[in-house]
């Protein structure tokens, strides 16, 4: 069972993301709690103030360090947390094998900056890993942390039911998943591969390996190990 603490200054955006389909799954079986903290709740005065503008004059609002570190505080006076990620693309770029890593851990915090960027001392201090999905820039951490948890929950036991699935991905043995079909056998005169509707496992399971190594030759030659460089 894992815990995710997801700190934002727009609950919304993740409201619908993690209340359906595999997220809402793996909290309904209770192999994850996803708790949302809208920071609005932790801001101080009347308008409970969360953004402020940059120190320096740089264009754009920043989000505050007082309302995160209140949350922090107070959510780690309540348990011991192994990571406090911040989602930005200055981070470490996430891959399955990152995925799998952060799967096992208890308890996360996942913040999410939003605004021209958050206050740096609440990465000199508070953050703990920074995480990246892509070379891009969204608009806010929040569809990132989707992202992130997401990939996570996926992974946790009786989640997905079956048990292979999640391990027969993209990316979990290094290479492209292979192609699947469904009936009808054929449709518009365009036909599934003989093969799979042969009832020879034996004979599917060689062409299901062939194929993922087809198309990861084909469409992401980075992932295999570089034999060439030898020769
Ligand atoms: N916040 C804005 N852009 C991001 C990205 N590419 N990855 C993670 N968090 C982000």
């Amino acid at each position: 069972m894992i815990r995710i603490d997801i700190l934002t200054a727009v609950p919304e955006l993740l409201e619908s993301p993690l209340g359906y389909s595999i997220p809402k799954r793996a909290q309904d079986r209770g192999a994850a709690e996803i708790h949302i903290h809208p920071l609005r709740e932790y801001g101080k005065g009347r308008y409970r103030q969360t953004d402020d503008y940059a120190f320096g004059g740089t264009a754009g609002m920043v989000l505050m360090i007082e309302p995160v570190f209140s949350c922090i505080r107070q959510l780690q006076g309540e348990r011991t947390y192994d990571e406090i990620i911040y989602l930005s693309p200055d981070g470490e770029r996430l891959t399955q094998q990152g995925v799998n890593r952060l799967s096992l851990l208890t308890n996360i915090i996942v913040l999410c900056g939003h605004y021209k960027g958050i206050d740096h001392r609440i990465r000199e201090h508070l953050i703990t890993k920074e995480i990246s999905i892509g070379d891009y820039v969204l608009s806010g951490g929040e569809l990132a942390a989707a992202v992130l948890v997401d990939a996570i929950v996926r992974l946790l036991p009786g989640v997905i039911s079956d048990e292979t699935s999640a391990l027969t991905d993209s990316f979990q043995d290094g290479l492209l998943a292979p192609p699947v079909y469904t009936r009808p056998e054929t449709f518009n005169g365009w036909c599934v591969p003989e093969v799979l509707l042969s009832g020879n496992h034996q004979k599917i399971a060689e062409w299901h390996d062939e194929q993922a190594l087809q198309r990861t030759k084909t469409l992401r030659p980075d992932l295999l190990p570089d034999e060439g460089l030898s020769s």
